[in-house]
This record gives C-alpha cells, structure tokens and sequence, in this order.
C-alpha cells in the first residue's frame, strides 16, 4: 500500500483513527520540513510544570540504523524506516538547567523561588525516582509524536524491545537517561492489524 504525500493533515480522529503499528515502510527518504514538523508538535506536549524533560535523537544514518536494529533483537522495522526516532527522558538535563524552562514572563524573583521550589522536590528524589518521574512526561510526547506523524500521513510503530544499554551506549546517552520508545516513521507499506481493544465497559467506571 502506497500512501501519496497528504495534501491536507487528517483531523485528531481520523489520525487516531487510522493509526497503527506499521513494520514495513516504502523506501523513500522523508522530506526534512515532515520530520520537522513532526518534531515541532511533539515538541507541544505538555508536561507537569512544564519541564519537557524528552530529549529527541532523529536518526536518518544507515550504519547507525543497522546497529540500532541489532540492538533491537533484528526488529526489521528499525532499517525499513527512513527515519528512527529514539526518545528518551533526561531529568538531570533538566534539573541542571532548569532557568531554560522556566517562563520568560515570570519576574526574576518569581523564577528564583519556582527553581529553588524545584529543585527542593526533585532533590528529594533519587536520580532513579526522578528519571522515572520524567519518563512519565515524555510517554505524553511519545503519544503526541505518533498522532503527529499519523495526522502528516506517516506510519510509525512504538518499541521497546531493545537492549537499552546497547542503544545507550550508541547514542551517547548518559546512564541516568530513561527510554519512551525507539520509534521508526515512514510511508506505510502495509496496513498494520486492525483494532483489537477493550470495550468501554470493561474499562471505564463513571461516578
Ligand atoms: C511502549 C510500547 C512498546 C512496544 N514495543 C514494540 C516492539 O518492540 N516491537 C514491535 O513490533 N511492537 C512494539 N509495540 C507495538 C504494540 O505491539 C502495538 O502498539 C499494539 O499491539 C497495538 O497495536 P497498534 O499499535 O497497531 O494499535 C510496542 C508498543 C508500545 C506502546
């Protein structure tokens, strides 16, 4: 299945709708300006405090694809794609530069108590508690990076079936550094399984 460039992006539900997991991709490069703006309205996603605490590495390279892959157990997917995104959380990164995130609008003095209120919280923490903590922001950005290359048109599947010290240790990732998901995007050359899912009932209690 040949999916033709969009010439509109699909609404929220279409591309929820029509997303999903897809392991084999045409073999085509992806336009820059998509991959951008991919990465732009991942980079939308909100988070507690808004610490933005995923760290995004694109890779395009073929050798760094082949190795990724066999970090990834052989998963084909990882060298059919044009473009592998590994998505990782890095609360240190954050922690150490937290004036970067803090909002520009707020006074010098506001700044100073929300940095020192921060670091209070997460100095509590240890480095393991905090980076999980921060993984659960960036798996809000893995959600939005998926929807984001469905609604331009792109297949993408979620993994993390890979040897994380592997993928680690090629990327140059510090060890305190938490995965999301390698994520593989491309045109989708197959239609992926159909939905298969809970109904509402089993999983939503109203009160
Ligand atoms: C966190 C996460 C990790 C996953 N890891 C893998 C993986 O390593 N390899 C793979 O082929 N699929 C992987 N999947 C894809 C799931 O199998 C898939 O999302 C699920 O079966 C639902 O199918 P759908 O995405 O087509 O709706 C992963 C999905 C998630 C969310």
């Amino acid at each position: 299945m040949h999916t033709q460039t969009l010439q509109k992006p699909l609404t929220v539900k279409e591309a929820i709708e029509s997303r999903h997991s897809i392991r084999q991709y045409v073999q085509e490069p992806m336009p820059k300006e998509d991959l951008e703006e991919i990465l732009r309205l991942t980079s939308l996603a909100p988070s507690a405090w808004n610490l933005q605490t995923w760290r995004i590495h694109a890779v395009t390279d073929p050798g760094l694809k082949e190795q990724l892959q066999e970090a990834a157990y052989g998963q084909k997917q990882v060298t059919l794609a044009p473009v592998v995104i590994v998505l990782a959380s890095d609360m240190e990164d954050v922690l150490q530069n937290l004036e970067e995130t803090l909002h520009p609008g707020l006074s010098p003095e506001r700044k100073q108590s929300e940095a020192a209120n921060l670091s209070a919280i997460f100095g509590g923490m240890s480095v393991e508690e905090r980076g999980q903590w921060g993984l659960t922001q960036a798996n809000i950005a893995l959600g939005f990076m998926m929807l984001a290359a469905r609604g331009l048109g792109y297949g993408s599947v979620p993994m993390l079936g890979f040897d994380q010290q592997k993928v680690r240790e090629l990327l140059g990732l510090p060890e305190h550094a938490k995965f999301a998901a390698m994520l593989p995007i491309g045109r989708a050359d197959q239609e992926g399984y159909p939905h298969h899912r809970h109904s509402l009932d089993r999983i939503v209690t109203y009160h």
